[in-house]
């Protein structure tokens, strides 16, 4: 049996479309200091193309090598983080939502969600995503992590994110959840994020019982990625004050 272990163990769970290596200067950053776990989630589903946001969670639950942990999780990332707490909140030692919402979607984004998934399917992962891509990141990214962001997605195999628009489309909505988190949680958004803005971030932080916020200048909807440095200190600082 596994004892509770400090510093406690972190799982980084990425954003769509994306994979692990979205998480490799946090992996950096806590390096030697702690157990981190980043896995591909495209992995980890297998070959099951056909998944709901509750499997992802429930098939991360299964493989977290640790009792207990902080899970932390970017965008579709936080939408399986809090369906992971609402499936076994036990497993948690605190929960960190980057860049990332509890609502779920509305009639409009239901509908762009079909429309990328048609357009992944139709005409592949890069020309589907571009519109996207230009919203993911701050105007004031340089082009070193602009490239990085293109190395990465045109390595996602295309039925695996057309899986996960389905997948996002159908999530439950957790605003409800939010007031029956029991653990700390830190909320972190890019100050340019314009797809979960810094005012949802704020009302997420707002409904979470034991919250704090961190508003990351220069970063985008990728803070992991655009300031790294930042990131992993607010990270840090924030798992020392809750002696984690
Ligand atoms: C992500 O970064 O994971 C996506 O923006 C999530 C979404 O499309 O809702």
């Amino acid at each position: 049996m596994e004892t509770e272990s400090r510093p406690t163990p972190l799982l980084l769970i990425h954003g769509f479309p994306l994979d692990a290596r979205m998480w490799r200067h946090t992996l950096a950053f806590f390096d030697g200091s702690r157990r981190v776990f980043a896995p591909d989630l495209s992995g980890l589903l297998g070959q099951a193309r056909d998944f709901t946001i509750r499997d992802a969670a429930s098939a991360l639950l299964k493989w977290m090598p640790a009792r207990k942990a902080v899970v932390a999780g970017l965008s579709m990332g936080g939408y399986i983080a809090l369906e992971m707490w609402k499936a076994a909140p036990e497993r948690f030692a605190g929960i960190v939502l980057v860049d990332t919402k509890a609502e779920a979607d509305t009639p409009e984004a239901k509908a762009g969600r079909d429309a990328m998934a048609a357009a992944i399917e139709a005409g592949g992962v890069i020309e589907a995503t571009k519109s996207m891509r230009e919203r993911l990141l701050s105007p004031l990214a340089p082009q070193s992590v602009r490239d990085e962001l293109l190395g990465i997605v045109s390595a996602q195999d295309a039925s695996f994110l057309v899986a996960c628009q389905r997948a996002m489309r159908d999530r439950e909505d957790n605003v409800g959840t939010l007031p029956h988190v029991t653990v700390p949680a830190l909320v972190v958004v890019g100050a340019d994020d314009v797809i979960t803005p810094p005012e949802t971030a704020r009302r997420m932080a707002a409904l979470l019982p034991e919250s704090h916020l961190d508003i990351v200048p220069r970063a985008g909807h990728l803070t992991p990625m655009e300031a790294p440095d930042a990131f992993g200190a607010a990270l840090e600082r924030w798992l020392i004050r809750h002696g984690l």
